[in-house]
């Protein structure tokens, strides 16, 4: 399991120091979630402060925009310093040339589905993804109640990238996510769980990824250790591009 903590529930005073402090807590990946008020009733951030964050560490930067016409954006994010830019189906209105600009920028490309939305969805999708989030509440807060459906739509999620011939496709989860949860959704085929609220409840982040990777472990097998989703997300690494900071 990766875990990708949410800035969303960091002390938004300073960010920059708890950046570098997740880094050195031995984090691997930074979820930023990007809402427009428009896609999602709630405002945050946006690029720029992708932008100020990119020199405060080397973590893997997985850039969540839940922006309508998230599309008109993907360059600013790049030039940013994102690493994977994930895009709302529902939020796009050509989800597959939003998918392929995001690799010809050269990031990895993932698809979210909201609650609501069939996983078929992102079946003529399946060649052009890198990542599939699976949302496990309807997006736009941190701190909502984890929507129970999510376990089953996750299993059948691994499901389907398999038989759509991409095993090495992660499945990531966003939303209610929490050390009561972990487990399940590792053990029904979760690569990358996204933790706001309950991973920043714990001041100490090591302890806190440390907690979190044993209740991930205590749903993980051989089988779902080496399975080739979580092995390519794994091998992933921020890359500083020529763009950025510009
Ligand atoms: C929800 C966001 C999540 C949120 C997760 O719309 O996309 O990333 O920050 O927060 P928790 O883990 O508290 O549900
Ligand atoms: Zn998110």
């Amino acid at each position: 399991m990766i875990l990708s903590p949410s800035l969303l529930s960091a002390d938004f005073s300073r960010l920059g120091e708890q950046v570098a402090a997740l880094e050195v807590a031995g984090v691997p990946w930074l979820h930023l979630d990007i809402m427009d008020g428009a896609f999602v009733p709630n405002i945050t951030f946006g690029a720029p402060v992708v932008k100020a964050l990119r020199p405060c560490c080397g973590l893997f930067f997985d850039v969540h925009l839940m922006v309508e016409g998230g599309d008109r954006y993907l360059d600013d994010f790049a030039a940013a310093g994102a690493d994977l830019l994930v895009v709302h189906v529902e939020a796009v209105r050509h989800a597959q040339r939003a998918l392929s600009a995001i690799r010809g920028l050269g990031l990895k490309a993932g698809l979210a589905l909201d609650p609501g939305t069939e996983i078929s969805a992102a079946r003529w999708l399946a060649q052009d993804i890198d990542l599939l989030l699976i949302m496990g509440v309807n997006p736009g807060f941190s701190g909502q109640s984890f929507l129970p459906q999510t376990l089953a739509k996750v299993r059948a999620a691994r499901e389907a990238l398999d038989a759509w011939g991409r095993p090495d496709v992660p499945v990531q989860v966003d939303g209610g996510v929490s050390l009561k949860n972990a487990g399940a959704l590792v053990a029904a085929g979760a690569d990358v769980l996204v933790s706001g609220s309950a991973f920043f409840r714990e001041p100490d982040h090591a302890a806190g990824l440390a907690a979190f990777a044993a209740a991930a472990g205590a749903g993980a097998n051989p089988e779902t250790q080496r399975r080739p989703a979580l092995v390519a997300a794994q091998a992933w690494r921020h890359h500083p591009r020529q763009q950025e900071g510009r």
